[in-house]
């Protein structure tokens, strides 16, 4: 091992620690439910989880998993064009297609390899993408594969400063308008109605990366397109597996038919890297009809939120507002929110403190993250233990 390389490193991990920003991982032995048991501190409360339908634990999903697992053993050993398709990742795409309203679908091992395999793939010479500023780290690092394309940020849900850009765009020019559908950090929705409105003048392809709202938002939880009411205008569709569908890993792009046939043809994670698992794919399929068949799950989701964020604000916290089941506090400095979460922690309560670089600088917040499988006595548990801790650290408006 480099020595100098090796002391870079470690002095680079002090100054993360020195600053209250270093991050530390947990342990959990049991599945991901609304209670688990972990290494570092016992039973605690999980409302900082993406579970958000209580799915991960599920047993027809775990059961699902085995099955596929029996049925089509590890895995191919095997990139998908070379000799690694299964008829579950068929059955998976046909139901991700069908469910979400497109002509096809194709999955990924996540959401991350998803939009870094499809932004390059069609943004090419002589094209512009235009990104909302707070999308996702993987679709940034999309946009930046992307490096014969014209790449250009637009301001946060910020319509005219969109709608400027685009004008300055040549008519004739292919143009991606790209945004989250929900944004994980402050848990509010894409003002989708505009950026369809906007994409249908301008004439651009619109792409939506619904991960967080995927099983959460629209009536029966199929997003953010459903939830304004825009099947059939919006062109393209990422998402995750790995949060309210079953909580495992994988992603998917949904499309035409013809944007999937040339993601299978082009699309590098495509063609250099293996399929999901199929176990995943298995879990993934059935908490797809799970969702289908039991969209009270999405009413229960729903109702949490509601509720808990409105019991937040009446013992003096003030949560941002917003119709995901997102509930970001903002508490200031990054070490404080880091300080915070370890308070909730030690009480038993699980919930991440966010800071620089994911928020900007000042901005650091406790997200915490609702769940259809909690029940009201944990989140009352959980509302104490927030009580408690924001007394302590006097964060309470009316304590
Ligand atoms: C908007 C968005 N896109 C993509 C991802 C990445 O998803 P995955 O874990 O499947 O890679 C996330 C996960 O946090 C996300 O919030």
């Amino acid at each position: 091992m480099n020595a100098r390389f090796e002391r870079a490193l470690a002095d680079e991990l002090e100054t993360l620690k020195a600053a209250g920003t270093y991050k530390r991982l947990r342990h959990l032995t049991t599945p991901m439910a609304p209670q688990v048991h972990m290494e570092e501190a016992g039973e605690v409360l999980v409302l900082s989880s993406n579970n958000y339908l209580g799915l991960a634990d599920d047993p027809k999903v775990i059961e699902a998993g085995v099955a596929a697992l029996r049925t089509y053993g590890a895995g191919t050993a095997s990139v998908r064009f070379i000799c690694g398709t299964f008829n579950i990742h068929r059955e998976l795409e046909e139901e991700l297609a069908r469910a979400f309203g497109f002509g096809a679908a194709l999955t990924y091992v996540s959401c991350w390899s998803a939009n870094t395999g499809l932004i390059p793939t069609i943004a090419v010479e002589g094209t512009a993408i235009l990104s909302d500023e707070l999308n996702h780290a993987s679709i940034i690092d999309g946009c930046r594969l992307a490096t014969q394309a014209k790449r250009l940020r637009y301001k946060h849900s910020d319509m005219m400063d969109l709608e400027a850009r685009l004008a300055a765009l040549p008519r004739e020019m292919t143009k991606f308008i790209i945004s989250d559908g929900v944004f994980s950090m402050e848990g509010d929705l894409a003002r989708l109605p505009e950026i369809v409105e906007l994409a249908e003048r301008y004439n651009a392809v619109t792409i939506i990366d619904d991960s967080h709202g995927t099983g959460v938002t629209g009536k029966t939880g199929r997003g953010t397109i459903e939830h304004y009411g825009l099947e059939g205008r919006v062109d393209i569709l990422s998402g995750t597996l790995g949060k309210a569908l079953g909580g495992a890993a994988g992603g998917f792009v949904c499309g035409s038919a013809s944007l999937i046939d040339m993601l299978i043809q082009r699309s590098r994670p495509q063609l250099f890297s293996n399929a999901l698992p199929c176990t995943v794919a298995g879990s993934a399929l059935e908490a797809l009809r799970t969702l289908e068949s039991h969209p009270e799950l999405v009413d229960t989701l729903r109702e949490n939120t509601r509720w808990f964020r409105e019991r937040l604000r009446a013992i003096g916290y003030r949560p941002l507002d917003g119709e995901a089941a997102i509930i970001p506090i903002i508490v200031g400095e990054t070490a404080f929110a880091i300080a915070m979460s370890e308070r909730l922690l030690q009480r038993g309560l699980f919930v991440t403190g966010f800071g620089y670089p994911v928020v900007p600088e000042g901005t650091a917040r406790i997200r915490v993250q609702m769940s259809a499988a909690l029940q009201r006595s944990q989140l009352e548990r959980a509302l104490d233990i927030f009580g408690h801790v924001g007394r302590d650290l006097g964060l309470l408006a009316t304590a």
